[in-house]
């Protein structure tokens, strides 16, 4: 998709607004199921681009938009009995190859100049956000373990404790049954960072569901 055919793009998703978020919530006993927490990884960004928005596949100022798939993300972040929270979710994420835009990430691949890797939106009142993005490609950490394609996420909102999570493919399943940070999540849980991809042709691009329901605890100091 050209660069300017993905901003009037952005622009129809924002028309669009959230009206197409129609996926039940994880519901248990009438309540919604937390979020379980990931590892923040090592490529948490060291520097942020100067492009801040929920639009990864466009830089200001590039010629070119991302390589690879792209993909919308949308949800909502809800507290434990699944009433709208006003949050900040951050995600970061490999290109399409694979590579991390940071310093330590030693993957071979090549990094992509035009992908943003790194973006955040704010949930409105009812506390849907949305991305547009690449869909990541998988990435060696050993000899013998690739991770999956996944998007690393952090969500803040006001007096609640941080979230720290990393969002699947469920189309990627053989990467997933192996992956040993996924595999770490409860198996009643991992359907929770688990998303599909669906085609929309009001979108023209797959598109998926990723509602985050956060802990109201209190973090014990
Ligand atoms: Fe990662």
């Amino acid at each position: 998709m050209a660069v300017k055919n993905r901003r009037i793009f952005l622009k129809q998703t924002s028309l669009l607004g959230m009206g197409l978020i129609t996926a039940p919530l994880s519901l248990t006993k009438g309540k919604c199921s937390l979020t379980p927490p990931q590892t923040q990884g090592p490529f948490y960004p060291l520097q942020f681009p100067l492009d801040q928005n929920n639009n990864l596949t466009v830089i200001d100022g590039h010629k070119k938009a991302a390589f690879g798939e792209t993909i919308v993300i949308r949800g909502c972040v809800l507290t434990e009995d699944c009433q709208p929270l006003r949050a900040r979710v951050e995600i970061w994420q490999a290109c399409a190859s694979g590579r991390y835009n940071h310093d330590y990430d030693p993957n071979p691949a090549p990094i992509d100049p035009n992908f943003q890797y790194w973006g955040y939106a704010t949930t409105d009142d009812q506390g849907k956000y949305s991305f547009i993005t690449i869909k990541p490609g998988g990435y060696p950490v050993t000899d013998d373990w690739v991770r999956p394609p996944h998007i690393h996420f952090k969500i803040t909102a006001p007096k609640l404790p941080p979230l720290i999570t990393q969002l699947y493919f469920s189309e990627e399943e053989k990467l997933n049954q192996k992956d040993r940070i996924l595999q770490r999540v409860p198996p009643h849980q991992r359907n929770l960072v688990m998303m599909d991809l669906k085609a929309d042709d009001s979108l023209k691009v797959r598109n998926g569901q990723f509602n985050i329901i956060l802990n109201q605890t209190p973090e014990l100091v």
